[in-house]
Order: C-alpha cells, then structure tokens, then sequence
C-alpha cells in the first residue's frame, strides 16, 4: 500500500459521467490504497476486478461496521448508513440470519416471476412518458420518469400506495446522508420511516391485497415458520431503501449516457435486439450511482489481495466502477460495446452471498424503460450539453441531478 498522504475519497472527476482518473491510476499501481473518508477515518480501496469480487463474496467478511475500529464513512456522529445497527436488510442478511432470508425472498425476485411484472412496469413506464410529453418538450427526465417509476414499481410490490412515494424519497436521502444532514435529521428520518413501515406491515397483515408483501406474511417456510414481525419490518424496510433510489439513478444515467453519445441510442432504434446488451454496458460502465463505489466490509482476520495483506480491523471498499473498467476482464473497458460478450459479468449488481436481490427487477425496469423511449421518442436528445449534467452530492447514494430532454 502507498506510504505517501493519504488521499480524500471520493475523488474529483473531470464531468458527472466521466470516473475520476485516479480510479485507473490506483487499479493499475496500487490497487489495494488506503484512503480518507468524509468522517475522516481511513479505508483500504480495492480497484481490481479479482479483488473487488472476492472482496464482495467472501461470508467472512462483515458488513456490518457498527463495530470497534470500523471507519465511519459520514460526517454525522452516527457514522453513516452503514455504520448504524439494525437498519436495513442488514439485520437479517448477516451471518447465520443471511441463508435462511434470501432462500424465503428469493423465490419472488427470479427472472420468470419478474417477467410476470413486464406488463405493469410497461403500463406503468407508458402512463408516465404520456403524462410528461402531454407538457411538452423540453421535459425533465428525472421528475417524470426515473424518479417516479422504480418509487411507484416498489410500491406496487410491498402494497404501499404511491402517493407516499414522496416521503420514501425524502426519508432515504436523509438516511443515505455523507455530508449533507445532521444527527438529528437523521435520527428523525428513521424514526418516521421505521412508524410507517411497522404500519404499513400491521395494516397488510390484517388485510392482505395481492402484493409481495401480503404473500410474504402469508408463507410458511418448513424449517423456520413465517417470516416474523420484525422480519418482514426489515425486510420492507430494505426493499424501500434498496429498490428504489438505485433504480431511480440508474435510469437517468442510462438516459444521460446513452444521449450523450447519441449513436449509442441510434443503434438501439436500429435494432431493439440491442437493449439488453446496452443496459448491461450501461451499468457497466456507470460510476456515479454510490459514492464511495460500493459496500464496505469489515474484515476481522489479516486477508490477502493479490500480493498486499490487508490486516484485521481495516474497512474494505471493493469499487465497483473501478473494477468494472479492469481491462484484465474487460478488454478495451472504456469502449461502449453492447455486443460485447461478457458485460453482464460486472459487479454493478455485487456478488456472491450478497449478490442483488433485486436484479431481475432493476434489468427489467432498464429494458422496458429504454424499448420504449427508442420506439416512442426516436428524436429524444439531451436538452443541454453532456458536460452541464451534474452529480448530487452530500450522499452515498449519487446519480444525476436532473436529466432535461428535448423530442
Ligand atoms: C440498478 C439498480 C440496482 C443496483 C445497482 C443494485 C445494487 C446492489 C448491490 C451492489 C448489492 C450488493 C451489496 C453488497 O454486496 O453488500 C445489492 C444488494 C441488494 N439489493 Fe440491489 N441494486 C439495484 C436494485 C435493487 C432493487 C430494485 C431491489 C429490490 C426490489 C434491490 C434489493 C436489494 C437487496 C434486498 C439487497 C441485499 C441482498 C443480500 O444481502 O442478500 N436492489 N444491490
């Protein structure tokens, strides 16, 4: 690892889709870095692809660092999302906990029950543009359709009606804070946020609809019994926090990237066949969705990647956008290829243990968002130029401000 000054993470980039530099230089010279967060703590930076997978794989490494000597990642006292106990899905997929949950939930989420969801996320994809295009060009992207499709998909699926989809949006930004809110904002925000889910279970217990969630009180699972209270509580409470704000990005980016250099969507008109290897390099070779660029991990053992040791008690951060742009697996990585062969092996979606529940979902929702855009808007452009797009910032969470397009 580097002796000299630690740099400050997150690094500057040249424009909000471009990674920043120092990303390459690292994954090439010194792949295993210490850096400086926000808190001011230090973590240990993994750029390649082998690291940053095995990193991301191993069950021995934590990711819970609401533990002695972990870096916190925030500037509020708490340290950030990450660094707080009992938040999120975390709760029950660590250790032990973490086989029995994926086998109950992942039996909803695989590709061919996901397919069975293609015509409401088209309805509801079609109602949106609609409504935007009935205002007229130029439109925000953002408002009319990233932000509110994957809010108004995740609420179908746990029954929450999405006329609280604002208050989903305020809460997780406030929770996902690096720099941008205070302690007590935040302690606020999960106090609201943990009232409304525990009601919004208690209420779908009592009266079921035809939602996940309702099926997922109903289950029984023949070794452990139902899911409990307090189970489903985390578990929708991870699903609103994990479902939404990713997908919301990511559509925008897609947009964003895909305008920016406009023969990328051209090919898409051309030949739909196309889609689903241009949004495998879409999230490929996004790197503005997190942050930092990934999940840390705690590591309780001296570990080795590649020739370094990284000793017990570091904070790892496997960075996705680094590894995805590795050009030992990806030849030619910085090259926009949605016929290339093995693009959907990135890590955007994790790996191992923790891989993405909601992949098949979030694929899905890129697909049907992008099929209709090309057949809809063949003259859809980026209003501004590629360079006026700009980051958000002061959270964990990244992605675009606001993507303005012009039919
Ligand atoms: C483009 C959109 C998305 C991206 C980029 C994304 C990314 C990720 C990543 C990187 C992980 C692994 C975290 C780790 O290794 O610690 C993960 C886990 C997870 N994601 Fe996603 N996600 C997306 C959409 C979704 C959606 C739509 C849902 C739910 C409907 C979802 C639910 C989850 C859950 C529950 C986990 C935890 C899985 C576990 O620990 O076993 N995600 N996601």
């Amino acid at each position: 690892m580097a002796a000299d000054a630690i740099p400050e993470f997150p690094f500057d980039r040249p424009t909000a889709l471009e990674p920043p530099p120092q990303l390459a230089e690292l994954r090439e010279k010194c792949p295993v870095a210490h850096v400086r967060l926000p808190s001011g703590d230090v973590a240990t930076l993994v750029t390649r692809y082998d690291d940053a997978r095995a990193v991301m794989a191993d069950p021995r490494f934590s990711r819970n660092l609401a533990r002695e000597g972990a870096a916190r990642l925030s500037t509020t006292e708490d340290g950030g999302l990450f660094n707080r106990r009992r938040v999120n899905t975390m709760d029950i997929s660590e250790g032990q906990g973490h086989l029995r949950w994926p086998r109950l939930l992942g039996r909803w989420f695989t590709m061919r029950r996901m397919e069975l969801w293609r015509p409401r996320v088209q309805a509801m994809t079609d109602d949106l543009l609609d409504a935007m295009l009935a205002k007229g060009s130029p439109g925000n992207l953002s408002a009319g359709l990233a932000l509110p499709l994957p809010v108004r998909v995740i609420c179908a699926l746990v029954g929450a009606p999405s006329e609280d989809q604002d208050k989903f949006a305020h809460w997780s930004r406030v929770m996902l804070t690096l720099t941008r809110h205070t302690q007590e904002e935040v302690d606020q925000a999960y106090r609201e946020f943990n009232a409304y889910v525990s009601d919004l279970v208690d209420r779908n217990r009592a009266d079921p609809g035809d939602d996940l969630l309702s099926e997922l009180t109903q289950i029984t699972d023949a070794e452990d019994g139902r899911l409990s209270r307090a189970e489903l509580i985390a578990t929708v409470r991870g699903l609103l926090l994990a479902g939404h704000e990713t997908t919301s990005n990511m559509i925008a980016i897609m947009a964003a990237m895909l305008l920016a250099e406009r023969r990328r969507y051209e090919a898409v008109i051309e030949d739909p066949g196309l889609v689903p290897g241009t949004v495998e390099e879409v999230l490929r070779l996004d790197s503005t969705l997190s942050v930092i660029g990934g999940v840390p991990r705690f590591i309780t053992e001296d570990v080795e990647l590649g020739r370094t040791t990284v000793p017990a008690g570091s904070t790892l951060i496997p960075n996705i956008p680094a590894a995805n742009r590795d050009p030992d697996k990806f030849p030619d990585p910085d090259r926009f290829d949605p016929r290339r062969q093995n693009s959907g092996q990135h890590l955007t979606f994790g790996a191992g243990p923790h891989y993405c529940l909601g992949q098949p979902l979030a694929r899905l929702e890129l697909q049907v968002v992008l099929t209709t855009l090309a057949q809809r808007l063949p003259n859809l452009r980026l209003r501004d130029s590629a360079d006026d797009l700009r980051l958000r910032t002061g959270g964990l969470s990244g992605g675009l401000q606001d993507v303005w397009v012009t039919w």
